[in-house]
């Protein structure tokens, strides 16, 4: 039985750690809720407990034995090394994601890096893990060389704020009103009854952070630096699943039929064999798996497949991840 401290526990994937950790019947001895002073004496309900929410977390320090870390970068920069040496932190900002004495996890494809860990431990980014949990079979049979990705993530990716913005701007569209740009503070424009191709800042190359993500992560998870990726990351007016389109050049030829064949068999996978069925959105929320669909033989290269993924970003995407992680620890 281990302490568990959830760092941000009343944001988004917070809230969906504490749910997995009683559906999965985690082996929790005490549980710690830390959030900011807008939460401070606010309670939430863990099996038959009620556990208060604190906005001090240093005498969280000395009783926790694992940390699932659900802050934005700047806060998880600031708190989440003050764990270290005393508890394990399992963190799902991008802040350590990139260190090198910080093992970045997949359950279903590196769990061995867990080994490595000083004290932090990072889970990807949300549209990294849905895309190399199907990626990784056809990467151990035949070698990955190519990924070309564009994602359509919805707006829970950005946290709790983006999704009010959404509800509220449906909310503004359904009564016939126009939204200012200035009523966009989470997101960078409008989201309601629109699209937003830029998800994080851009950097020099062209690319946003978030597509950079894709490409640095996936190397560093796959252990394979030649490995090409390219990202174009677009939100979307969704509320809860992400979904990506991706096109995989491999190094040995392998037909869809073999591709759906390795992908039925990959844990944490789900395939819909039939070539004219599809994932979506609102089918996966609440869902574990990642979803396979649409898999194809890719007709602009040698060796290419084309396939349609889909899943639930606070689920596999995040908590659901990270509560793996802490099940292998145990
Ligand atoms: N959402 C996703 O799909 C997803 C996927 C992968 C990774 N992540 C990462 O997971 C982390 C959490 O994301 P989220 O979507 O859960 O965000 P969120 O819904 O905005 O929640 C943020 C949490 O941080 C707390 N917080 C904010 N300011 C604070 C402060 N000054 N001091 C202490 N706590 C503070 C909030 O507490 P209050 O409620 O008290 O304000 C809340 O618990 C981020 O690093 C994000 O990038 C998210």
């Amino acid at each position: 039985m281990k302490n568990v401290v959830i760092l941000g526990a009343t944001g988004l994937v917070g809230e969906e750690v504490l749910k997995i950790l009683e559906q999965r019947n985690f082996p929790v001895k005490e549980l710690f809720l830390f959030a900011s002073e807008r939460s401070e004496g606010k309670s939430v309900i863990y099996k038959t407990d009620e556990v208060e929410i604190v906005s001090e977390y240093e005498e969280l320090i000395q009783k926790a034995d694992i940390v699932f870390g659900c802050l934005d970068a700047p806060f998880a920069r600031e708190i989440v090394p003050k764990f270290r040496g005393h508890a394990v932190v399992i963190d799902n900002s991008n802040a350590f994601r990139m260190s090198a004495d910080v093992p970045l996890v997949v359950p279903e494809v590196n769990p061995e890096k867990i080994k490595e860990h000083t004290g932090i431990i990072a889970n990807p980014n949300c549209s990294t893990i849905q895309m190399v949990v199907p990626l990784y079979p056809l990467h151990q049979a035949a070698g990955i060389k190519r990924i070309i990705v564009s994602t359509y993530q919805s707006v829970s990716g950005m946290g709790r704020d983006a999704v009010d913005e959404l509800q509220y701007e449906i909310e503004c569209l359904g009564l016939g009103q126009t939204i200012a740009k200035e009523e966009a503070s989470a997101l960078l424009h409008p989201i309601g009854g629109n699209i937003i191709p830029q998800i994080g800042e851009f950097e020099g190359s062209g690319y946003t952070s978030e597509e950079m993500k894709m490409v640095n992560e996936t190397r560093k998870i796959f252990s394979d630096d030649t490995i090409a990726v390219t990202a174009t990351c677009v939100r979307i007016p969704v509320f809860v699943g992400h979904s990506e389109v991706v096109s995989v050049e491999l190094r040995k030829p392998m037909s869809a039929a073999q591709a759906c064949t390795l992908m039925k068999d990959a844990p944490g996978v789900t395939l819909l064999e039939d070539p004219q069925a599809y994932p979506m959105p609102a089918q996966v929320k609440g869902t574990d798996a990642v979803f396979v669909g649409r898999v194809r033989q890719d007709a602009a290269f040698e060796n290419g497949l084309a396939m349609w993924l889909v899943a639930d970003n606070l689920r596999k995407g995040a908590a659901l991840n990270a509560v793996q992680i802490a099940e292998l620890l145990v």
